[in-house]
């Protein structure tokens, strides 16, 4: 199963990814998380230290393995096709969660010069693991779908749209689930995210049932999560009000009825 989390910025995209990998883990899964943000930190959501996540080069600025890849005996002209399936063997981070970690780096637009050929690493290694790879990927997105690139996206099983009760993330959420439904993803939701009180709820509710969306599910405002984006320090599952709130997210995930 692949599913990929977007949504508008700072909207808790990374922390809902990286808690469902690491409870599809506990629930006997094997998972490999995707960073595909331009600025990672998925790595300290999956238990690894700031300095330990500093430590990580992403896929698309190392330089070597770039080259290695695309790289011909001519100047400015790069090879098209290469293995990518070693790059996940060499290159995926272990973490303490037991999720395994790649971190892409930043996906540019085609003709965005020089990118082109660490661009052409990353689509082909991104189609490797959405359309190749046997097991449960999840991938942090930056906002909506469309860097995955045709020929990917529409491998993706479930998009999870992640919105707060405010205008602008619902917007965003909007625009996000209009183009993806056009990309054939069977399950495309939301989830409402640092919800605080029943009026934010109610707030969400209305608005999917306004634009004829599903919620996947709705998560508390966890004061012990806003701290850890704070201090990098792990957030007690026991005490959490967030984290059973994904756990009923993972259950609903994984019913392959449509439901
Ligand atoms: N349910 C929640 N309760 C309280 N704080 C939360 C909750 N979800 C996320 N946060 C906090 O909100 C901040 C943004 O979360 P996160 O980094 O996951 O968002 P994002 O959508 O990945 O952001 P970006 O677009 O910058 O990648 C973090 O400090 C995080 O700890
Ligand atoms: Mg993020």
């Amino acid at each position: 199963m692949k599913i990929a989390v977007s949504g508008k910025g700072g909207v808790g995209k990374t922390f809902i990814a990286g808690t469902l990998a690491s409870l599809l883990v506990k629930a006997g899964q094997k998972v490999i998380a995707i960073d595909a943000d331009p600025s990672p930190n998925l790595a300290v959501t999956l238990g690894l230290s700031p300095d330990e996540s500093a430590g990580i080069v992403p896929i698309a600025e190392n330089e070597q393995l770039i080259r290695q890849k695309t790289g011909t005996e001519f100047s400015g002209i790069f090879r098209l096709t290469f293995t990518v399936n070693d790059i996940i063997d060499n290159y995926t981070v272990p973490t303490p969660s037991g999720v395994n970690l790649i971190v892409m780096g930043t996906i540019r637009s085609m003709g965005a010069g020089c990118m082109c050929a660490a661009n052409s690493v990353i689509k082909a290694l991104l189609r490797h693991l959405v359309v190749e790879r046997n097991e449960l990927v999840i991938l942090d997105m930056e906002a909506g779908i469309e860097h995955l690139g045709r020929g990917t996206a529409e491998h993706v099983d479930i998009l999870i749209v992640v919105t707060d009760a405010t205008l602008k993330s619902l917007d965003i959420a909007r625009s996000i689930c209009n183009i993806a439904m056009k990309s054939n993803i069977a399950r495309i939701g939301l989830v409402g995210n640092r919800i605080t009180d029943p009026r934010q709820e109610d707030v969400v509710r209305l608005f999917a049932e306004r634009n004829r969306l599903k919620i996947f599910a709705t998560i508390p405002y966890d004061q012990q999560v806003a701290e850890a984006g704070i201090t990098g320090v792990a957030v007690d599952e026991k005490s959490s009000l967030a984290i059973p709130a994904i756990r009923i997210l993972a259950d609903v995930l994984m019913k392959t009825d449509g439901a």
